[in-house]
């Protein structure tokens, strides 16, 4: 119950994403933390106080001339008995009132008149988040010290139009509310990880070699969110185009026999999460001249060797991880491999996806996962691959707790 006793007031505005709200108030809650809800006019058109209300459990704040809402706790005491304000989801046309110091209704008022830490969950048309307008009153909210989640890039509810504009999700709101109130909670402090991450290389001949489609995003993402999380993280890399992530030791490889002795020298660690896209085989003798294609000879044969699998090798070490977990691409039956995975592996977790073509999650941003436990089977919904880090980092923590 990470938000125990924590009193939020969440101003809800006039925008599509308000029925994401919803949602909102059941995670916080599910987090122990108390929801005082405030609708403007604009998102009462999207959603109902009679909604709100039931998941709040409580009053639903609407207007700032009630005498029924003054009598109960007043504007002022509204603005200020919370521990956070959420505003989620934030219209522009709110946060322009917010960096000009308006207060025509009861959500604005309350806004001017809090000294809680405020965060806010934007959610717009790509075209109202980059007007020039919108991006001068984020910058001076910004500069007023409020904080922001989202938005992130996608298409937008009412279809059509993709870009910067949807609103953050309930889970990335709830976490960075976690972070305001705890000053980043830490769960994993003092807790050793090595992840892997990326495509190997196995050498051909001195320019050829043989790769992948991996990006390196899922386990880069892992390896931060791991580290946001207070773990000590080495993230073992094949080529990536991707920055370090920051707070993370990295360690470049190129071939799978790299990659395992990066990763058996990260050793002891309390977390092991194999996500590298590891070469099954190498290139049996490597040649260390440029192969020449002689005219009439053909193309020369290319004889493999098995390389080591190092999700195999963590899984059966004697300094194994507490928890080992492993990612399986597979593009047929992902549960059954995925099963089998998880018992010849030694792991406690694997993540299974189908990454056949039509999905695009190999070298896409979203992923779409199973995770497989000797308990059995747990379905994500599509979900950024930065989500999956996130919640694949919390549900380690738990394990570990
Ligand atoms: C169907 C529909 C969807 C809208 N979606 C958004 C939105 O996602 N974000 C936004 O800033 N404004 C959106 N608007 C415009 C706001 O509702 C409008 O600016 C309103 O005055 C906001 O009031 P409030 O900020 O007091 O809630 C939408 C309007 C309509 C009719």
């Amino acid at each position: 119950m990470s938000l125990a006793g924590k009193r939020i007031l969440l101003v809800i505005s006039g925008g599509i994403a308000a029925y994401k709200s919803l949602d909102l108030i059941r995670r916080l809650r599910e987090r122990g933390a108390q929801v005082r809800p405030v609708m403007t006019a604009g998102a009462r058109e999207f959603v109902t106080p009679l909604a709100v209300g039931a998941l709040s459990s409580g009053h639903v704040y609407t207007d700032l001339f009630s005498r029924e809402d003054e009598q109960d706790v007043g504007h002022i005491r509204l603005a200020r008995d919370c521990d956070l304000i959420i505003v989620a989801p934030a219209t522009a046309d709110l946060m322009a009132k917010m960096a000009n110091g308006l207060a025509e209704d009861l959500a604005s008022t309350v806004l001017l008149a809090t000294d809680r830490p405020v965060l806010v969950a934007p959610a717009m048309n790509p075209k109202m988040w980059s007007h020039a307008a919108t991006r001068r009153n984020v910058e001076t909210l910004r500069r007023d010290g409020l904080s922001f989640v989202g938005p992130n890039a996608g298409e937008m509810a009412e279809g059509g139009e993709a870009g910067l504009g949807r609103m953050a999700e309930p889970l990335e709101i709830v976490a960075a509310a976690e972070d305001l109130l705890d000053g980043g909670r830490k769960p994993l402090a003092g807790r050793r990880a090595v992840v892997t991450s990326g495509p190997t290389h196995e050498p051909i001949d001195p320019v050829r070699y043989i790769a992948n489609r991996s990006s390196g995003r899922q386990g880069h993402a892992i390896a931060a969110a791991l580290a946001k999380l207070g773990a000590d993280v080495t993230l073992v890399s094949g080529p990536v185009t991707l920055p370090d992530p920051r707070g993370v030791k990295v360690i470049k490889v190129e071939r799978a026999e790299e990659m395992l002795a990066a990763v058996l020298g990260a050793l002891p660690a309390d977390i092991a999460v194999m996500v590298a896209a590891v070469a099954d085989w190498r290139v049996a003798t490597e040649n260390t001249e440029k192969i020449k294609k002689t005219p009439g000879e053909g193309p020369p044969p290319l004889m493999l060797a098995e390389n080591p699998d190092i999700l195999k090798t963590i899984g059966h070490h004697a300094q194994r991880p507490k928890v080992v977990v492993g990612f399986a691409a597979e593009t047929q039956d992902v549960e059954d491999n995925g099963r089998v995975k998880l018992r010849k592996k030694g792991a406690d977790l694997i993540v299974a996806n189908d990454v056949s073509p039509e999905t695009g999650i190999m070298g896409g941003t979203r992923n779409s996962v199973k995770l497989i436990t000797a308990a059995g089977i747990e379905e994500w919904p599509d979900l950024s691959k930065d989500e999956v880090a996130g919640r694949l980092a919390g549900w380690i923590a738990e394990r570990l707790s």
